[in-house]
C-alpha cells in the first residue's frame, strides 16, 4: 500500500473515498461534523433516520455528499466515545480498510487517526493505522489457483492528522509502521506455508535471499557437519529422525560499531512437529507446521531491522529441523550431550523445541551479546495458562523482562510474565543424566523455561513462549506475525 500523511479539511479532499468515524449513539466525530456542516446537515439527516447507530462493525457508504470534492464518504462505527480505546481504534481501522478495499475506491483519505485514543499520541495512532491496515488486507493465496482479488483494489491511503505540527511525527510513524508491517507479513507467510514447502532448507534460502538484498546483513548457514563439529548433540538428536537436513541460520546485522554489543534473537524453527516417537494425536496435527513461527518472527524482524537501518547490532539465529518418528529418531530414555557439555535425558521426544534451542543458546555466547531473547512455540501449557492474547515471558534479568513487557504494551503485542523461581528447577531432575527434558504435568511453560535457563547462565536472557499467540485456529486459521511488533519496539526503545 502507498501510505502518506496530510493535514487538511475533509470537504477539501479530492479523493475516491473519505473515511470518518461515528460514535454510538449517532454522534459524529469532528471530521464527520465538518462534512455535515458544509453539506447542510446531509450526514446528520441520514443518521437521524437510523441508517447507522455507530456500533463497532457498522459501516455506511454515502455517495455524492453535497459541497465535497470526494466521490464517497465511508462512515465507520466506533462504539461509545468513552470506550474508544486501543482495541476499538484498531477494530475501526481494520473494518475501514476491508470495506474500502471492496467498494471500488482505489484511493482514500482516512480521518480515523484524528480520533482521540486515551494515552496515545499521533505517532502511535499513525503507526497503528499502518500496521493494522496492512494486517487487515493481508491474504495468503499463493497456493490457490483461483485468487479472490478485489476488482478495483485499494492502492493509496492518506492519513489525516489534526495539525501541521504533527506531520513530522506522523512521517516517522509511517516509516516505522511500514517496516513492522513488512516483518509481520514475512513472518505470516513463512508460518502459513506448509511443511512440505517450508523446510529448514527453504528457511535458509529465504534468509540468504534477504542477506543478498541488504548490505549490512551477513547470512551464514551452518550445515549438519558444522553442527557436529560444534558438538550440538541435542539439536542433532532431534534432526536425526527426519529426511530433511537441519540448518542453523545466522543473520548478522551490523548497524553500529563493532564494539557495540549485539542484541541476539533466537527463533525455534521446527518446520513440522509430529512429536517424534512420542507421537502427537492426529487431531489438528496440521497446525504443527506453525512450529517454526519463532523462526519466522526472527526472519521477519531482520527484514524490519534492515528496512529501518537501525543503528544497532542485531543477530538472528534460527535452529531449524523437523521432529519426525523414524528408525533413527530419539527414543524416550535416550541421553544426549548438548554443546554446553550438559547431558539430557529425553523422556519425551515431543519436548523437542528446548532440545534445539539449548544448543542455539550456547552458540550465541560467541557473540558476547548485550541480551539474548528466544522466541518459541514451546508449550501447550502456555496456551492453557494465558490463552491466545498474551505471549508468555520468562527470563533471568529484571531489566530485560521489564523492557520486553513495556515494548509489548506500547506496540499492542503484549506479553505477560510467569515466575522462573529456583524451586521449579527440581522438576527437571533425572536419575540418569544432568537433567530431563520434561518437568511433569505441573507448570509446563515454566519448567520448559527452567530447562532453557540452564543454558543461559552467562547472559541476560529472556524467553517468549508464543504457542498461544503465533497463529489462530478455526475459520481464521493462519499465522499472526506476532511478536514482530513487540521485538521491533524493544529495539526502537534501545535506539532512543
Ligand atoms: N510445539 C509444541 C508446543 C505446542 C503445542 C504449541 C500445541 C502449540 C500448540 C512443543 O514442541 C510440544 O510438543 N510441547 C509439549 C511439551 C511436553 C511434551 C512437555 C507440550 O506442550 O505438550
Ligand atoms: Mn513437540
Ligand atoms: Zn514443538
Amino acid at each position: 500500500m502507498d501510505f502518506s500523511i496530510k493535514s487538511g479539511h475533509p470537504e477539501k479532499q479530492r479523493s475516491a473515498c473519505i473515511i470518518v468515524g461515528v460514535f454510538e449513539p449517532r454522534r459524529l466525530s469532528a471530521a464527520a461534523e465538518q462534512l455535515d456542516a458544509v453539506s447542510e446537515a446531509y450526514l446528520s439527516n441520514i443518521i437521524r433516520r437510523g441508517d447507522i447507530e455507530g456500533k463497532p462493525d457498522q459501516t455506511l457508504l454515502l455517495h455524492n455528499v453535497p459541497n465535497t470534492l470526494c466521490d464517497r464518504v465511508l462512515l465507520i462505527g466506533c462504539g461509545k466515545e468513552r470506550d474508544f480505546n486501543e482495541v476499538a481504534y484498531r477494530k475501526a481501522l481494520a473494518t475501514a480498510a476491508m470495506t474500502v478495499n471492496e467498494n471500488g475506491a482505489m484511493d482514500t483519505v482516512n480521518f480515523l487517526p484524528e480520533l482521540p485514543v486515551k494515552g496515545h499520541d499521533v505517532y502511535w495512532k499513525v503507526r497503528q493505522a499502518v500496521e493494522t491496515t496492512e494486517a487487515a488486507l493481508y491474504v495468503f493465496d499463493e497456493l490457490k489457483t483461483e485468487k479472490d482479488k478485489a476488482r478495483r483494489p485499494l492502492r493509496k491511503m492518506v492519513f489525516s492528522v489534526p495539525s501541521r505540527r504533527d506531520l513530522s511525527a506522523a512521517e516517522q510513524a509511517l516509516k516505522d509502521g511500514a517496516a513492522i508491517a513488512t516483518g509481520v507479513a514475512v513472518a505470516r507467510r513463512l508460518g502459513n506455508l506448509p511443511a512440505n514447502i517450508c523446510t529448514p532448507t527453504y528457511l535458509a534460502e529465504q534468509a540468504t535471499e534477504l542477506g543478498k538484498s541488504a548490505n549490512k546483513l551477513k547470512v551464514k548457514v551452518l550445515e549438519q557437519s558444522d553442527m557436529e563439529t560444534l558438538g550440538m548433540g541435542s539439536l542433532l538428536s532431534v534432526a536425526k529422525g527426519s529426511r530433511q537436513p537441519p540448518k542453523l541460520i545466522c543473520m548478522e546485522y551490523r548497524g553500529a560499531d563493532n564494539d557495540s554489543k549485539p542484541y541476539v534473537f533466537i527463533g525455534k524453527g521446527i518446520t513440522f512437529d509430529s512429536g517424534g516417537i512420542s507421537i502427537k494425536p492426529s487431531a489438528a496435527m496440521d497446525e504443527m507446521k506453525f512450529d517454526m513461527c519463532g523462526a519466522a518472527s526472527v526472519i521477519g524482524l531482520m527484514h524490519t531491522v534492515t528496512e529501518l537501518q537501525l543503528p544497532l547490532n542485531v543477530i538472528g539465529i534460527v535452529p531449524s529441523c523437523e521432529n519426525m518418528p523414524d528408525g533413527l529418531a530419539n527414543k524416550p530414555g535416550d541421553i544426549v550431550t548438548s554443546m554446553s557439555g550438559q547431558t539430557i535425558e529425553v523422556l519425551n521426544t515431543d519436548a523437542e523445541g528446548r532440545l534445539i534451542l539449548c544448543d542455539a543458546l550456547t552458540y550465541s555466547e560467541r557473540f558476547s551479546p548485550e541480551t539474548v531473547v528466544d522466541i518459541a512455540t514451546l508449550t501447550g501449557a502456555c496456551v492453557v495458562a494465558l490463552g491466545s492474547q498474551a505471549t508468555g515471558l520468562l527470563g533471568n534479568h529484571r531489566g530485560l523482562n521489564n523492557d520486553l513487557l513495556s515494548a509489548g504494551k506500547s506496540s499492542g503485542d503484549r506479553a505477560w510474565e510467569l515466575p522462573l523461581w529456583e524451586e521449579y528447577q527440581e522438576q527437571l531432575k533425572s536419575n540418569f543424566a544432568d537433567m530431563a527434558n520434561i518437568g511433569g504435568r505441573e507448570a509446563g511453560a515454566i519448567t520448559a523455561a527452567c530447562f532453557l535457563s540452564r543454558f543461559a547462565k552467562k547472559m541476560h536472557w529472556a524467553h517468549l513462549d508464543i504457542a498461544g499467540t503465533a497463529w489462530k485456529h478455526g475459520d481464521e486459521k493462519g499465522a499472526t506475525g506476532r511478536p514482530v511488533p513487540l521485538l521491533t519496539q524493544y529495539l526502537l526503545d534501545k535506539v532512543k
